[in-house]
This record gives C-alpha cells, sequence and structure tokens, in this order.
C-alpha cells in the first residue's frame, strides 16, 4: 500500500497510565488488530515545562493550565521523592483513520463523560480531581484522562513534529518533508545561533536530517524575520531527555 495515503497520529500514554499501570491494557487496546494502525515511532519522555506549555498552547492562560502542565510533566502523580518515575510514552501510529480511530478508542475528554457515553473506552478509566489555589480553595479540576490523541491532521502534523526528530521514524514511515540542515544551530536563553555561545546547546549541525518546516522557522529566527512558528516548537524536540527537570 502507499503510506501517503496513511495518516499518523500521536499518542501520549499520560502519567496517570503509567503510575495504574494500565500501559499494557491502552497498547493492546491501540494494537494493530484492533486499530489496523502500525507503531512508527515510541520513546519515553520525561516532559519538560517547555514541551508541556508547546503541547498544551492552545489552552494556556485558562484556570487549568497550570494543573494540566503538572500533570502532563508527572508532577501530580509523582512528588519530589519519586522525580524519576515522571515519564509519558510518546507513540506515532501510522494507518487508514488512525486520528478517528484511536480517538474512538480513546474516548470522550472527561472520564465521567467518558463512563456514561461510552463504557468500555480507555478515558472511561480515567478521574477527575479537584485543583485547589493557595488558600485551599477549588478553582477548577484536572482531567486525569490516560492518554491523548491528535484530534486532526493539522494537530497530528504539529503535535509530531514537537516531540519527534526525523530519525526518531524510519524514513519509509515518515509522513512530512525532511531536509538537510547546512549549518550549526545553537540555542541558548530563547535564542538561536550559528555559532558556539558558552553554555549554549547544539540542536543541529550540517548533515543532519531535520524537519523542513523547522529549518525555515530557524533562518526566520536568525534574520530576525517574522517565523511560521515558535523557536521553542523546534528546539524542544531537540532538548527532551537532555536534563534533569525540576
Ligand atoms: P487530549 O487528547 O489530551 O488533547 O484531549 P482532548 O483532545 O480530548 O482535549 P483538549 O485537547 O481540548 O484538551 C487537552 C487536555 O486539557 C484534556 O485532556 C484535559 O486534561 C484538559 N482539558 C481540556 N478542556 C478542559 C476543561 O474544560 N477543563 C479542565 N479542567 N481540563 C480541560
Ligand atoms: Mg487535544
Amino acid at each position: 500500500m502507499d503510506t501517503n495515503q496513511l495518516e499518523q497520529t500521536l499518542v501520549l500514554i499520560k502519567p496517570d497510565a503509567l503510575k495504574n499501570s494500565v500501559t499494557g491494557f491502552i497498547l493492546s487496546q491501540l494494537s494493530e488488530y484492533h486499530t489496523g494502525s502500525r507503531f512508527a515511532a515510541a520513546k519515553i519522555v520525561n516532559v519538560n515545562r517547555m514541551l508541556a506549555e508547546e503541547h498544551y498552547s492552545e489552552h494556556k492562560g485558562k484556570a487549568f493550565f497550570e494543573a494540566l502542565l503538572d500533570y502532563i510533566m508527572g508532577k501530580a502523580h509523582y512528588p519530589d521523592d519519586n522525580k524519576w518515575k515522571r515519564r509519558v510514552i510518546a507513540i506515532v501510529y501510522l494507518g487508514q483513520n488512525t486520528q478517528k480511530n484511536i480517538r474512538r478508542i480513546a474516548g470522550p475528554t472527561n472520564p465521567h463523560e467518558a463512563r456514561d457515553e461510552q463504557p468500555g473506552c480507555l478515558r472511561a478509566l480515567g478521574t477527575v480531581v479537584p485543583v485547589f489555589d493557595a488558600d485551599g480553595k477549588i478553582i477548577d479540576n484536572r482531567m486525569d484522562n490516560l492518554v491523548h490523541a491528535s484530534a486532526s491532521s493539522e494537530d497530528a502534523e504539529r503535535e509530531i513534529k514537537l516531540w519527534f526528530v526525523p530519525h526518531d521514524i524510519p524514513p519509509l514511515m515518515r509522513a512530512y518533508p525532511t531536509e538537510i540542515c547546512q549549518t550549526h544551530y545553537y540555542y541558548k536563553d530563547a535564542e538561536v545561533f550559528e555559532t558556539y555561545e558558552p553554555d549554549s546547546s547544539l540542536i543541529l549541525a550540517p548533515g543532519d536530517v531535520a524537519w523542513e518546516t523547522d529549518l525555515k522557522i530557524l533562518q526566520q529566527c536568525i534574520k530576525n524575520e517574522p517565523a511560521n512558528g515558535t523557536l521553542n516548537s523546534v528546539v524542544v524536540k531537540y532538548l527532551i531527555n537532555k536534563n534533569v527537570q525540576d
């Protein structure tokens, strides 16, 4: 089959699923037998704040935003004495109608609604917990819904390019154009440089295969031109699992 006709989707198995040991069940429900979709990539990620903020950027400013970041970063389920357990399993699936199929198996966002409307779906196993302010007043709630699954092709492209570098995905399974990088790119304090700055991180080197859209954004940032996306959305995938997170 022509893989160009297949869709990709990003699935995140969130920290509550790891803590409650339902990872095997989730992977089984999302197996090729049930979804017709195949693994294209997978990794264990200790989610840093930059990645959490980029992934959930559409919710920035909402009352539940900080609680949502704490959740995906693993802080909500693993307090400071268990920092090392803060992980998400990030998976790319490739298949026909994979976004719709996997969203159906995941079920409604709110686990209470999931139990009412679609018993048996993955999120029916989740929970909703109150979020308190410093004075102990309930300000919102947190939906611990075990999995994330991309909602559309646009979301899938943005999210897969946020969590994965091209080399994480076998070349024949890559859905988005790549380009060979021609220069060095270093990152430090929300800025990108083509020559090494003390304490900067090397993001890309000549010969590296990168997402075409990322290289465009990096060039726009270097030239101080308006960019097609944020610098953080480009560099964040190269910083995954590089440092110990707070
Ligand atoms: P994801 O697959 O995690 O992206 O869920 P979704 O696509 O079903 O929902 P959406 O992208 O709108 O929201 C992302 C996450 O933010 C959800 O999984 C919830 O944990 C949280 N969230 C979304 N809307 C609300 C809300 O109205 N209240 C609260 N408390 N949390 C919300
Ligand atoms: Mg969503």
